[in-house]
């Protein structure tokens, strides 16, 4: 999952960024739908600029080492993403090399329409497709995203590579990405999709608020709609647009908020703005979202990999801001999902960034665990991230309750179980988990913070509530990794405690 932000990015947002991410010079849609009057067979990357060419080159040349036919990194997905780098750069053998891996990934992709996986790309080549020996279980032995993004990468190729590739290829890309975005319309949130949370079964997860997916299955169902002449999927397309649009609005957020990870495909999607129908819902509005998803991006802390590789397209002051990290300051912003948030109790953000050290932190009453993609791993309600010498080391809470008031100051972390307002949810907990990492030559002893306070390298902390009070604490090395990451593992378990689970965290840095 790490990887697939900075890959996407480095790959595809110097190609469409030039059309979308400058919202200072949009371009009209006869513009981007030809090929600029660039010779048949010059490279693409004539017509980037030095910072973009930089980071593709980069890019381009890692994935050359690790490509090992038929695909790169053993995936189709990759190697669909790695086959658009190899058409931009259009080098000796590469419009060759790229044709092979796009039908070696195609004859991946899932073709029985009474499937719930019709239409996507099987994730691992070597596993066998789901059915009675591999259960069908989404985001396990399928996973529909893939269809989404391997068809928005084919929408860069239709729209700037077509001229490279061979007709038959050409079909047969086209009924490829048909056949995704087809499949991709049997998905409706909390019905379809045989997916699991730790709540039990939820059905498909995919609702406007799962903002990476569902721009990218606006933008599919907008362009392929058009470019298969399938009115009701035009029509599906302007109306995913609109759902999604409506949820921007509410709190000018998306709804995957502050996530590196989802941020970087949303704004990958939106960008392929340039290349849809005039007339389509989206090329109104992704202009302005892009915008300001970029502005609140810059008020927070993310990761400097996706401001490295926009940062010529991002607004100036927001440049700025990402640059200027230095000055300490607070930030407050909303964002509501739902059906997993009621839409009247929105999530509420704070953080603290001071040089060095940023505290951050969510107030959630939410129906699932682990934020709207009900994923434990990737949900972090409340984190401490500082510099620890050489290192960034992490002290991230683990979210075992779907109704966490964290908050985030200049001290540290304030962190509560209120009774759910939003759901009456019964996802109670009577843990406080947290996962801590990053100071490599340290061994923590079993009584670190029993009495309290504590110190790691580069910081100092002291905690305290009714939570350490009265809980029993446990830390524990090697239960697991966490994005390959291993952790420490600190839990405090308590009993009915009669008020309201509260645990503060004061930190100072050293
Ligand atoms: C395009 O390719 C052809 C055949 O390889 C070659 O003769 C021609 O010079 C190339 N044109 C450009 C502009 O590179
Ligand atoms: C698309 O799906 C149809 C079945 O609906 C199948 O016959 C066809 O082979 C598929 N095409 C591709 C390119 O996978
Ligand atoms: C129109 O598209 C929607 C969304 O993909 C789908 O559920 C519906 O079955 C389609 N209707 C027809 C008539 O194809
Ligand atoms: C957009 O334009 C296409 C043809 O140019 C037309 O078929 C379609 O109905 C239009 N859509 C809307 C929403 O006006
Ligand atoms: C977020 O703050 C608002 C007040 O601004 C409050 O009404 C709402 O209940 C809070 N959300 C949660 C999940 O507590
Ligand atoms: C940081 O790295 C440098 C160079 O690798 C090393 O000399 C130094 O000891 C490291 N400092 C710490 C605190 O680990
Ligand atoms: C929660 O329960 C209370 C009391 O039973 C009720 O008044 C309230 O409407 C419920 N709230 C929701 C969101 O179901
Ligand atoms: C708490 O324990 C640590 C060692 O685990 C010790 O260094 C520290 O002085 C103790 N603090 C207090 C207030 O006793
Ligand atoms: C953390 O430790 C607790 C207590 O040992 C355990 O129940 C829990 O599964 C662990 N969580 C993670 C994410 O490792």
């Amino acid at each position: 999952m790490l990887l697939q932000t900075p890959l996407l990015l480095a790959i595809a947002l110097p190609i469409c960024a030039t059309l979308a991410l400058d919202v200072r010079a949009p371009v009209s849609l006869v513009e981007s739908s030809g090929f600029f009057g660039r010779s048949v067979n010059a490279s693409y990357l004539e017509t980037l600029s030095e910072r973009q060419r930089q980071v593709f080159d980069y890019v381009i040349e890692a994935l050359d080492e690790n490509f090992s036919p038929p695909f790169l990194f053993n995936s189709p997905r990759y190697s669909a993403w790695y086959a658009v780098g190899l058409l931009a750069r259009n080098g000796q053998e590469d419009v060759e090399t790229a044709s092979e891996i796009l039908k070696d990934v195609i004859s991946f992709q899932f073709t029985d329409p009474n499937t719930n996986w019709y239409g996507t790309f099987k994730n691992d080549p070597s596993a066998p497709d789901p059915g009675d020996v591999y259960p069908p279980l989404l985001y396990t032995s399928y996973d529909t995203n893939i269809a989404l993004f391997v068809c928005t990468s084919f929408i860069i190729i239709m729209e700037e590579f077509q001229h490279l590739l061979e007709p038959s290829l050409v079909t047969l890309l086209k009924n490829s990405m048909y056949n995704a975005t087809i499949g991709d319309g049997y998905r409706v949130g909390g019905f379809n999709g045989d997916g699991y949370s730790a709540g039990g079964f939820i059905g498909d997860n995919l609702y406007p608020i799962y903002s990476n997916p569902w721009y990218m299955r606006v933008m599919s169902a907008t362009y392929v709609g058009n470019m298969m002449g399938d009115a009701n999927m035009s029509f599906w397309g302007d109306q995913w647009a609109t759902e999604a649009i409506e949820n921007f609005n509410l709190y000018e957020t998306l709804a995957e908020f502050n996530s590196g990870t989802y941020t970087g495909v949303t704004l990958y999607a939106l960008s392929l703005w340039g290349y849809m129908p005039q007339n389509s819902t989206i090329v109104k509005h992704a202009r302005d979202i892009i915008t300001k998803t970029w502005t609140s991006i810059a008020a927070n802390v993310l990761t400097p990999l996706i401001a490295k590789f926009n940062d010529p397209y991002v607004p100036a002051a927001v440049l700025v801001q990402l640059q200027g990290l230095a000055a300490s300051h607070a930030y407050f912003a909303q964002a509501v999902s739902p059906p997993w948030d009621n839409p009247t109790i929105p999530r509420n953000y704070t953080s603290w960034t001071a040089p060095g050290l940023s505290i951050g932190a969510i107030t959630s009453d939410e129906k699932v665990i682990g934020g709207a993609a009900t994923n434990q791993d990737a949900y972090v309600p409340a984190t401490i991230i500082w510099s620890a010498g050489n290192q960034t080391a992490w002290f991230n809470m683990y979210p075992t309750s779907g109704t966490i008031a964290a908050s985030a100051s200049s001290k540290g972390l304030t962190i509560a179980y209120p009774t759910s307002k939003a759901f009456n949810s019964t996802l109670t907990s009577n843990v406080m988990t947290f996962l801590l990492s990053g100071f490599p030559h340290l061994t923590l002893s079993t009584d670190f913070l029993a009495n309290g306070t504590g110190v790691l390298p580069g910081l100092r902390l002291e905690v305290s509530g009714n939570v350490v009070s009265s809980g029993t604490r446990t830390l524990v090395y090697g239960s697991g990794t966490i994005n390959d990451f291993p952790y420490y593992n600190l839990t405090y378990a308590f009993d009915d405690l009669g008020e309201v689970p509260r645990l503060m965290i004061e930190v100072e840095k050293i």
